[in-house]
């Protein structure tokens, strides 16, 4: 077994090969000056199982492209089997048509990573479950939340409802509120009106006087929980902490996050996050 790191995430996947017991592969990574990537995997895989980490966050386009050259790399190299292991899945969130003339641009992810030569997938979180499908090699769909519960059962938590930020996300809210004791379930009615802009309407279920817990697949601008957090405010909850595995954090998010309206923002390390966007309300876990 072999495990190598692309660029977008190198501390998680030492953590991965520390875990594991294990030193990340060594591979050689150089952009020519026009921009063109190379890379050139430094020792024989030849008959290996070969495990390659990179979450295809931002710069997406990069990070995704890097990845399917390093898969070229290791098939060319006669690896035996090729998992890509994404913790993070760009383009997730396209993974339909919400008008005419618009890409499913995961689903020509799926094909791309296939067509590079991965034998199976491994991601975490994604935005919507069916995403697997696009897939007609194995799948393998992990998730954040087992880590994000065990650090909330750990305060110990009174009077907690866990609350969707959308109804999109109603089934991950609901998986998640039967592992913290089977808390209540609340809903909020969001609504988009145009791409990155969250509208909130309406909160669906009791939170007065409770522990809001919103749980997310991600925070990308910080909108849709902010608005989510503020609303909740408005009805009553007592507190409120926002949970999430991906933590994209697009300006604005940090302001956003850091505006006094959480008690904690809960995130793991699937995508990295600098120094300069941690702020004191902030919690990163670790899904190694
Ligand atoms: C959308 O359906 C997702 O689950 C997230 O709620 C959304 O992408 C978060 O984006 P933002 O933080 O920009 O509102």
């Amino acid at each position: 077994l072999r495990l190598f790191s692309g660029s977008a995430n190198v501390p998680l996947a030492q953590e991965v090969a520390r875990y594991l017991g294990m030193d990340l592969g060594p591979m050689i990574r150089k952009r020519f000056a026009d921009g063109e990537l190379y890379i050139q995997i430094q020792e024989s895989i030849r008959g290996c199982d070969v495990y390659l980490l990179q979450p295809t966050c931002n710069p997406v386009n990069d990070h995704f492209m890097e990845l399917a050259i390093m898969i070229d790399a290791c098939r060319r190299a006669s690896a035996r089997q090729i998992t890509a292991v994404l913790p993070y899945y760009g383009y997730a969130r396209a993974d339909r048509k919400t008008a005419g003339r618009e890409s499913i641009t995961a689903k020509l992810v799926a094909n791309l990573i296939t067509e590079s030569g991965a034998s199976r997938v491994l991601a975490m979180d994604l935005h919507s479950a069916q995403i697997q499908g696009y897939f007609d090699i194995p799948f393998d769909h992990v998730y954040g939340s087992p880590v994000i519960i065990d650090y909330l059962a750990s305060k110990q938590l009174t009077d907690i409802v866990v609350v969707s930020p959308d109804v999109g996300g109603v089934a991950r809210a609901r998986a998640f509120a039967k592992k913290l004791d089977d808390a209540p379930l609340a809903i909020i009615d969001k609504r988009r009106q145009a791409h990155n802009v969250a509208e909130v309407l309406n909160v669906i279920g009791d939170v007065a006087g409770k522990t809001a817990v919103l749980v997310d697949d991600m925070i990308d601008t910080g909108g849709t929980i902010s608005e989510g957090a503020r609303l909740l405010r408005q009805e009553g909850a007592r507190q409120v902490y926002a949970c999430a595995t991906h933590a994209v954090f697009s300006p604005p998010a940090v302001e956003r996050l850091s505006s006094g309206l959480f008690e904690e923002v809960i995130v793991t390390n699937t995508i990295p996050i600098p120094q300069e966007a941690r702020f004191q309300q902030l919690t990163v876990l670790c899904v190694a």
